[in-house]
C-alpha cells in the first residue's frame, strides 16, 4: 500500500510526516510476519497451494522490506545522522541490522517454500525484522521526534514518499548502504528488479 499524503482544502497533497509513513510500513511488515508466523509450512505437511503462497507471501515481504530500507538508508539515516546527537552510533547499528537481514532475504529470496532451508532463514529474518523495527520504533523515532519540527517531518516525509516509487525490490546485499551511492544506483536498481518481478509473475506494485 503506498500511504497518500492528506488533501488540503485548497486541493493540495499534504505529505504525511516521516515517522508516520515509516510506521505505516512497519504495521504492514509486522502483519506480514504474524502472518508468516502462523504457517502452515511445508514440514508440517502444508499441501502445494499453501506452500506457493507461502512463497508469494515471503516475495511480498521482501519487496515491502527492500524499498522501505532502501528509503531509510537514503533519506531517514542522513538526518538521523544530522540532527540527532547520538545520531552516528544510533544510525551505524540499525544499517548494520539492515544489512545483515538484507543478506538473509537475499538467500531466502532464491529458494522455494519447500527447500528446508526456506523455514531456518525466514525464522532467522522474523525475529530479526521486529529486533531491528523495535530498535528503530523505541530508540531512534522519539529521538528524532525531539528534534524536528512538524515542516521538517513533512519534508523527510516528501523525500521519503517520492523514493519508494523507484526504490529497489530486492535486497542488494553487495551494495554498499551509503546514502549517496544508493541515489545513484537504486532507480537503476528499481528497474531492473521490476523488469525481472514482470518477466517471472512477482507481484511488485
Ligand atoms: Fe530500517
Ligand atoms: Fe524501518
Amino acid at each position: 500500500m503506498t500511504p497518500k499524503g492528506t488533501k488540503l482544502t485548497d486541493g493540495r497533497h499534504q505529505m504525511p510526516d516521516a515517522i508516520e509513513l515509516l510506521r505505516r510500513d512497519h504495521e504492514e511488515v509486522k502483519a506480514m510476519l504474524s502472518e508468516l508466523e502462523k504457517g502452515p509450512v511445508a514440514a508440517d505437511g502444508a499441501d502445494e497451494n499453501q506452500v506457493m503462497l507461502r512463497k508469494r507471501m515471503t516475495e511480498q515481504l521482501i519487496i515491502e522490506e527492500s524499498k522501505h530500507e532502501a528509503v531509510e538508508e537514503e533519506y531517514f539515516w542522513p538526518a538521523v545522522r544530522e540532527h540527532v546527537a547520538d545520531g552516528n552510533r544510533l544510525a551505524d547499528h540499525a544499517i548494520d541490522q539492515e544489512q545483515r537481514a538484507k543478506r538473509v532475504l537475499d538467500r531466502l529470496d532464491k529458494l522455494e517454500a519447500s527447500d528446508p532451508q526456506f523455514e531456518t532463514l525466514l525464522g532467522e529474518f522474523i525475529a530479526a525484522g521486529r529486533e531491528h523495527i523495535s530498535f528503530e520504533e523505541t530508540q531512534v523515532w522519539p529521538a528524532l521526534l525531539a528534534v524536528l519540527s512538524g515542516e521538517q517531518l513533512r519534508e523527510l516525509g516528501g523525500k521519503l514518499e517520492a523514493a519508494k516509487q523507484v526504490a529497489p525490490t530486492r535486497p542488494h546485499p553487495n551494495v554498499p548502504p551509503s546514502p549517496g551511492i544508493l541515489k545513484a544506483t537504486g532507480p537503476a536498481a528499481a528497474v531492473a528488479d521490476r523488469i525481472r518481478d514482470t518477466v517471472t509473475g512477482r507481484d511488485a506494485p
